[in-house]
């Protein structure tokens, strides 16, 4: 099911009619859906840099462009996270609405994407809510953000990765966060048995658990509905041991 933009002023019909003709056009282009494509570009990323350049200032045209935060993130931060004061990174941030949101709970938000376009993109858009927006790759990111935040999050990143990268990514995430700090990780999900037809790639379980062997506890792992979709999603929460390394 396509999720719907929960954003009321933007989602109309003509927005819908974007967003699915993006839809069928990129994923024509998608490496992973092409014989042989996934290993010239195992990261997709000539894939992510077409998303944005082919959007055209349209956030119809990038899937993911919601124009506001992911409801399940909302939810979570609604919640009195005690973020106030808190350093925090947020991994593939897109057009930004993620970052933004944990910025209006005070966070000191660094946000990143290896997108250059979409780096510019969310700046453009968040300028006032004070996000350091930096173009970089989550397996190559630079050497003083290893053990620097007290909360990381990430939507969609781990899911929108080939599995053969997921072992690399989740060490990544977990490379980022201070000891005692936490990790919040939002995707799809998926039985295990359930035949998937990605990009994306909805996580099962054990994919999500399997964070915890990077030095990280499970705290929460949530098995609910977007509500604005009704899609399963987990949303999990991790804290890094102290004394577990980066
Ligand atoms: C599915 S989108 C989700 C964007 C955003 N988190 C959201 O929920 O709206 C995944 C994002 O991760 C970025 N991305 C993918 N692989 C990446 C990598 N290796 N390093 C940094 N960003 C990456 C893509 O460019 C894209 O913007």
């Amino acid at each position: 099911m396509p999720e719907k933009p929960p954003h009321p002023d933007v989602f109309d019909e003509d927005f819908a009619r974007r967003r699915d003709a993006a839809r069928k056009r990129l994923d024509a282009i998608d490496p992973a859906r092409q014989h042989g494509g996934a290993l010239a570009d195992p990261k997709r990323r000539e894939w992510f840099e077409a998303v944005y350049a082919l959007a055209d200032d349209d956030a119809a045209g990038v899937p993911w462009g919601n124009l506001a935060a992911h409801p399940l993130l909302q939810d979570w931060l609604a919640r009195d996270r005690g973020l106030s004061g808190a350093s925090a990174l947020d991994v593939g941030c897109g057009l930004g609405d993620n970052a933004a949101a944990l910025a209006g709970w005070g966070a000191k938000v660094t946000a990143f994407d290896f997108v250059p376009r979409a780096v510019e993109w969310a700046r453009c858009r968040f300028a006032d809510k004070g996000v350091t927006f930096v173009a970089a790759d989550l397996f190559a990111a630079p050497a003083d953000w290893r053990e620097a935040f007290d909360f990381v999050h990430e939507t969609y990143t781990l899911q929108a990765l080939p599995s053969e990268l997921l072992p690399a990514a989740r060490q990544a995430l977990a490379d980022f966060v201070k000891p005692g700090g936490r990790l919040l990780v939002i995707s799809r999900a998926r039985d295990e048995a359930q035949k998937i037809d990605g990009p994306p790639w909805p996580l099962a379980r054990r994919d999500v658990e399997a964070i915890a062997n990077c030095g990280l506890v499970v705290e929460q792992l949530e098995d609910v509905l977007a509500p604005s979709t009704a899609v399963r999603h987990w949303r999990a929460l991790f804290r890094k041991r102290h004394g577990a390394g980066a």
